[in-house]
């Protein structure tokens, strides 16, 4: 340090600390006002659904028992998708939604903890054992999605992904149970 008056050097120290803190808070503020335009713009929220359930016996009875998974239109309309997300695979393995209406998506882990995500869409979620996953979404494009696991949950996790099949208004006719599973193709 050159010889400099006392009080002149905490001055400058004064200076560089408030420069500092005028650049944190900047970039404080950018952070947290792309979280909340993300969010009010675009519906890219984090998923905060706190619904328990048992992991051992998921599959025994009840929501997640296999003959309730898959697609359910309920009498109101409501599209809701049930699906387990297992070492190593997704079940079902495909997945039939409409596009341009509103969908419920639930899935449960009998085991691990797996992650998804939607190719393309603003669906991204852990699915972790005793919990409900649950997103709400729209689909605007008909087509196939691909959804990989995107948490690594063992060695066949490479191997984890379902398909997404979503239909036009016209093709997603469920049958008299109010089910509709992927068009064979
Ligand atoms: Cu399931 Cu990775």
């Amino acid at each position: 340090m050159t010889e400099q008056a006392p009080e002149l050097h905490e001055r400058r120290i004064l200076g560089t600390e408030l420069l500092w803190a005028f650049g944190v808070g900047v970039f404080i503020a950018a952070t947290l006002s792309a979280v909340v335009f993300t969010a009010l713009s675009r519906d890219i929220n984090p998923p905060s659904n706190v619904e328990r359930l048992d992991p051992k016996t998921l599959h025994l009875s009840g929501e997640f028992a296999e003959h309730n998974l898959g697609t359910t239109v309920g009498a109101d309309g409501s599209v809701t998708v049930r699906a387990i997300a297992t070492q190593f695979m997704f079940v079902p393995h495909c997945i039939a939604v409409p596009r341009e209406r509103p969908v419920t998506l639930r899935f449960a882990s009998p085991d691990v903890i797996h992650g998804l995500l939607i190719t393309g869409t603003n669906v991204n979620t852990m699915v972790v054992p005793g919990f409900v996953a649950q997103v709400h979404t729209e689909f605007t494009r008909a087509g196939d999605l691909l959804m990989p696991c995107h948490e690594f949950c063992g060695l066949g996790h490479s191997e984890m992904w379902a398909t997404v099949q979503v239909m036009a208004e016209d093709a997603f006719k469920p049958g008299p149970d109010g089910r509709i599973s992927c068009a064979q193709r």
